[in-house]
């Protein structure tokens, strides 16, 4: 991706001007953002995809007793009537499912993929919302289809209503307002007080992001090294020939310290390791997502796509795939990271590669991570 060309995705802005000035820091509001757009998923289709088992979604309504939420899967006839004002369904991880949603959400690729985490979709009849609210990710709501009124705020006071459901803001303080046309989008930096009501029915698509806490990663990353400790760790038991006699006899030996301490030292001076778990850990594929292995020889030689619920990452030493790792180097590592980058590669590229990488290339095919072009 060219980041310095100016998009109308953003406005006008490139990339480049894009992450520098709002990323992370100010709303965008983008007439027109997508010209002409069409949704490829309507009513009915999100309506069948909040149906299906594996499919995460919620049903939320603002009814005269308050708000209400379920999760779902959902039946058409368990969802509120359509003449029903103020109700809404959001389904998420739709890109995992469909792949015109997941042909939208390569367009967000200007922010690193380790970021970038799903499309999530919204249907509302009118006067429907999640109520005034904030999120921790940044998000970009393009509107779909009818229209959402948007009023936002740089709310301080992030307090939010007590026996509630769902996130409502206690205090919300709506500093400006939009009524936002298909075609239209937002952006949004993380804790930007937000509240989207629908004007008639509308439909919303969240291009949504992720970012991993710290003690998140702390738990992955020392589960992984537990297990490179006792890997190392010999059958060896504490040996003490030079222990003197002790008068102070509760007292823990040094050399009892020193021998715990050696197991963990050896497992963190691996090389690589934190990267490696750190890369499987961000490709691990979603709770939901299965693939379908197949027994029959892999076809290479059309060249290969990435299936579009695999995840793939690389840094300098590794290719990752999937919650797998691989050392990488030399023609093989920059054709692989081809393939991260552009999502397939070809016949050509795929024949340079060495005998290794291409079995691995197969094994990927035959756990349905990949397909022929
Ligand atoms: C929606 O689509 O209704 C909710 C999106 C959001 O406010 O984050
Ligand atoms: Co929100």
């Amino acid at each position: 991706m060219n980041t310095a060309q100016a998009l109308a995705l953003l406005g006008g802005m490139s990339p480049n001007q894009f992450m520098k000035r709002h990323w992370q820091k100010k709303p965008l509001l983008v007439r027109q953002a997508m010209p002409g757009f069409v949704p490829c998923v309507g009513r009915s289709d999100l309506m069948a995809l909040a149906g299906q088992e594996g499919v995460e979604s919620r049903l939320i309504v603002d009814s005269p007793k308050g708000w209400q939420m379920k999760h779902g899967p959902f039946s058409k006839r368990g969802l509120p009537p359509l003449s029903q004002k103020k109700w809404t369904f959001l389904v998420q991880g739709v890109d995992l499912h469909h792949d015109g949603v997941h042909a939208l959400m390569q367009q967000f690729r200007f922010v690193p993929d380790a970021r970038l985490d799903d499309v999530m979709i919204s249907y509302a009849t009118d006067g429907g919302g999640v109520g005034p609210h904030f999120d921790s990710y940044d998000v970009f709501l393009l509107q779909a289809h009818g229209q959402r009124r948007w009023r936002t705020g740089r709310q301080k006071d992030l307090s939010l209503q007590p026996n509630v459901p769902l996130k409502i803001l206690q205090n919300f303080e709506a500093e400006e307002e939009f009524v936002l046309n298909p075609g239209d989008m937002l952006y949004l930096p993380p804790k930007y007080a937000h509240d989207g009501v629908a004007v008639g029915e509308c439909m919303t698509w969240s291009i949504g992001f992720r970012a991993p806490s710290q003690s998140e990663l702390a738990r992955e990353l020392l589960l992984g090294l537990a297990d490179e400790a006792f890997e190392r760790a010999g059958d060896a038991l504490y040996r003490d020939p030079k222990q003197a006699a002790v008068s102070a006899s509760a007292a823990i030996p040094p050399s009892l310290v020193g021998f715990a301490r050696q197991v963990i030292d050896r497992a963190l001076d691996s090389p690589l390791l934190l990267e490696s778990l750190l890369g499987a850990y961000l490709t691990e594929p979603k709770a939901q997502v299965w693939f379908e292995a197949s027994d029959a020889e892999a076809d290479l030689s059309k060249g290969v796509q990435l299936d579009r619920r695999t995840k793939m990452l690389y840094d300098e030493k590794h290719i990752f795939i999937n919650g797998e790792s691989f050392r990488v180097a030399g023609r093989d590592a920059v054709s692989l990271r081809l393939l991260a980058d552009d999502r397939s590669i070809s016949a050509q590229k795929i024949k340079s590669l060495s005998p290794d990488a291409q079995d691995a290339l197969r094994d990927w095919a035959s756990e349905g991570w990949l397909r022929a072009a």
